[in-house]
């Protein structure tokens, strides 16, 4: 049994299917990525996992138990984590107030209580941001920002974390210690379920990838799999012949794409 099932997930905003009957699997102990062209519905997936949006069909199960209509709060509760593509700390606090507000709420979550400072430094110390902790978090490069999200997700030691478009903004070393930093969450048997745009990483960091298109999953497989996939390639670069000599490995990298606003589900 695998850590997360997403299974037949369809979603649709009016005339538009944003997920058309998508199945994946994350599993514990591994890093899976989802990765796919820019509109292909993959935070759109994230946010049916993680409870923000709610499907017109399918069924997500999580660590055993069916969660398709459980509130963001009960999956939090059981161990599920996520980032957000469009950043979501408090910009006015300062970057360690806002880890230690992630405690707390875990805290009030779980009922837990435990002394939270030394937590908060070490969580800082392990994702690498321990040199920004005074500084407001607005004030601090994306990059930055982007660990600092998850330290905020690391806070409620989730069984599974949700990263979407975690390593935009860090630059080529900070994305070698991402990298480490990955395999050394999943090494505690943490799953990981990463969108990321950037293959290098991708296909470094991966144990297995899922390769999404205008909602549907076309391919899935390991890192050395998925790139000589025909399939893959013709939908990230428009075509299949892996002589062609327009050939390039990375799909364009946004930084900052926004969002139209998720649908709130009701609880
Ligand atoms: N709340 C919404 N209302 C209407 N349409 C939406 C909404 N959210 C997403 N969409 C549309 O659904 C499709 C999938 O969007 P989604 O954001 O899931 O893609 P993505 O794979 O995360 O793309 P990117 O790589 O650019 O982040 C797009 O056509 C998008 O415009
Ligand atoms: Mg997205």
């Amino acid at each position: 049994m695998s850590l997360l099932e997403v299974d037949g997930v369809v979603v649709q905003f009016g005339g538009v299917i944003a997920v058309n009957g998508a199945g994946f699997t994350a599993e514990a102990g591994r890093v899976t990525g989802l990765i796919g062209p820019n509109g292909a519905g993959k935070t759109t997936c994230f946010n049916v996992i993680s409870g923000l949006q709610k499907p017109n069909r399918g069924t997500i199960r999580f660590d055993g138990r069916t969660v398709t209509g459980a509130p963001v709060h009960r999956r939090s509760k059981r161990g599920m984590g996520r980032t957000f593509q469009r950043l979501e700390a408090f910009g006015s606090l300062s970057v360690r107030d806002n880890v230690r507000v992630a405690f707390d709420i875990h805290r009030g979550i779980t009922g837990l209580l435990r002394p939270v400072a030394a937590d908060v430094d070490a969580l800082l110390e392990r994702v690498g941001i321990s040199a920004y902790a005074r500084d407001r978090a607005d004030s601090i490069p994306t990059g930055t920002a982007r660990l600092l999200e998850l330290a905020r997700c690391l806070a409620a030691d989730p069984k599974l974390l949700l990263l979407d478009e975690p390593s935009s903004g860090l630059d080529e070393a900070e994305t070698d210690a991402f990298g480490e930093l990955l395999r050394g969450l999943a090494a505690e048997g943490r799953g990981i379920l990463m969108v990321e745009h950037d293959m290098d990483l991708v296909m470094t960091v991966c144990d297995e990838i899922h390769v999404l298109d205008f909602g549907e999953v076309i391919a899935s497989g390991a890192p050395a799999d998925i790139r000589a996939n025909p399939r893959v390639q013709e939908a990230y670069l428009g075509y299949s012949d892996p002589a062609d000599e327009t050939r390039h490995d990375l799909p364009p990298v946004e930084l900052t794409s926004e969002l139209p606003a998720v649908q709130e589900v009701s609880t």
